[in-house]
């Protein structure tokens, strides 16, 4: 770096910088810049006056305007919920079986019941509702096998209430004996009552101990499993007769139903959601394939 020694007149200013013979102008901001300048700093200091902006212990400084992300959300929840209002009231009062009959209501009755399926019921049923990866002991709701009943109603009644759960006085409640456990049952009349429901669904592993297993069935299972095993939707029992298990069909899994029962728990939804919501799920069930 040297320094320039002449100076012209007329020659702009230099900071006096010189690489390889080029010189730094010392030359002014434009005007036009400046200004932009200025009006970007008052801007930015107006914005964190009226906006959330600088960040405090627990939370940002919130702005003298209010305006936050949630109550906007919030805003736009509420305008939905205005628009949809007239519909959720109609879907609320109407016949359950009109439902269908009604292309608008229907329409909107299955998307919005879809909605409150993946939120209130997948964890449980599975998001395609075939209950199977979640485990034992949660039906398949897109079959027509039903544990309490698939029309309408039956659903309706399920869904508001519930199935053996404590909030509810009306839910729906049955208790199969634990014929092991509680010794109703000798362990041999388990062996050839459970050889006899395998035969039921075309499984049977010894003819003789089936032939036993039919009268012990008979005197103890029939009331509410019925003479051929089809089972009682009053009850809540299922059909032993056509190789879909809720608990499990082989061996090991019918041996631990009869000796220990089961008792299948669903919470009651009219505490938790309103009843357009339930009405709305109830119709995306039953439309699921195995409505009745
Ligand atoms: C906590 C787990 C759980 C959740 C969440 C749940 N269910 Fe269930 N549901 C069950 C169980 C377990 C049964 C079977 C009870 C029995 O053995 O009778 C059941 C049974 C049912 C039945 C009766 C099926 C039949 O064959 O009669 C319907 C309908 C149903 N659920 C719908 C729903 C809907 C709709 C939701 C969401 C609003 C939901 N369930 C949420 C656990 C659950
Ligand atoms: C008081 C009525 C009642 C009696 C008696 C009864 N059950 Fe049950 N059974 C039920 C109910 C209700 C369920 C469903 C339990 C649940 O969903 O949690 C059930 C479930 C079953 C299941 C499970 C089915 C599946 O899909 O996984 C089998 C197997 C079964 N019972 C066999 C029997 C046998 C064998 C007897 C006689 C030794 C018997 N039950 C007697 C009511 C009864």
């Amino acid at each position: 770096m040297t320094k320039k020694s002449k100076k012209f007149e007329g020659d702009p200013n230099t900071t006096g910088h010189v690489w390889d013979g080029i010189e730094e102008f010392d030359n002014p901001m434009p005007r036009w810049w400046l200004w932009s300048l200025y009006l970007t700093i008052i801007w930015g200091i107006g914005y964190t006056i009226a906006y959330p902006a600088w960040p405090m212990i627990n939370q940002a400084t919130t702005g003298v305007l209010g305006w936050s992300t949630r109550a906007d959300v919030a805003n736009e929840i509420a305008a939905v919920e205005e628009g949809n209002a007239a519909i959720n009231a109609k879907l609320a009062s109407v016949d359950l079986t009109a439902i269908s009959g009604d292309a608008e209501l229907n329409t909107y009755a299955s998307s919005a019941g879809k909605a409150v399926f993946a939120t209130w019921c997948a964890q449980c049923h599975g998001s395609g509702a075939d209950g199977i990866r979640m485990g034992s002991g949660y039906p398949n709701l897109l079959d027509d096998d039903w544990l309490w009943g698939g029309d309408m109603e039956a659903i309706h009644t399920t869904i508001t209430h519930g199935i053996r759960n404590e909030d509810s006085d009306d839910a729906r409640y049955s208790e199969m004996p634990a014929f092991g456990r509680d010794e109703l049952l000798e362990k041999e009349e388990i062996d050839q009552v459970v050889n006899f429901v395998m035969s039921l669904s075309g499984d049977a592993q010894d003819a003789s101990k089936v032939a036993e297993g039919a009268v012990v069935f008979e005197d103890n299972c029939s009331s509410c499993h019925a003479e051929d095993g089809t089972g009682d939707r009053e009850q809540g029992a299922p059909n032993l007769a056509d190789a879909i298990w809720l608990y499990g069909g082989d061996y090991e899994a019918l041996s631990d139903t009869v000796n220990n029962s089961r008792y299948g728990v669903m919470p009651a939804w009219n505490t938790r959601l309103t009843e357009w919501q339930i009405r709305a799920v109830t119709a995306y069930v039953h439309q699921l394939g195995g409505g009745e």
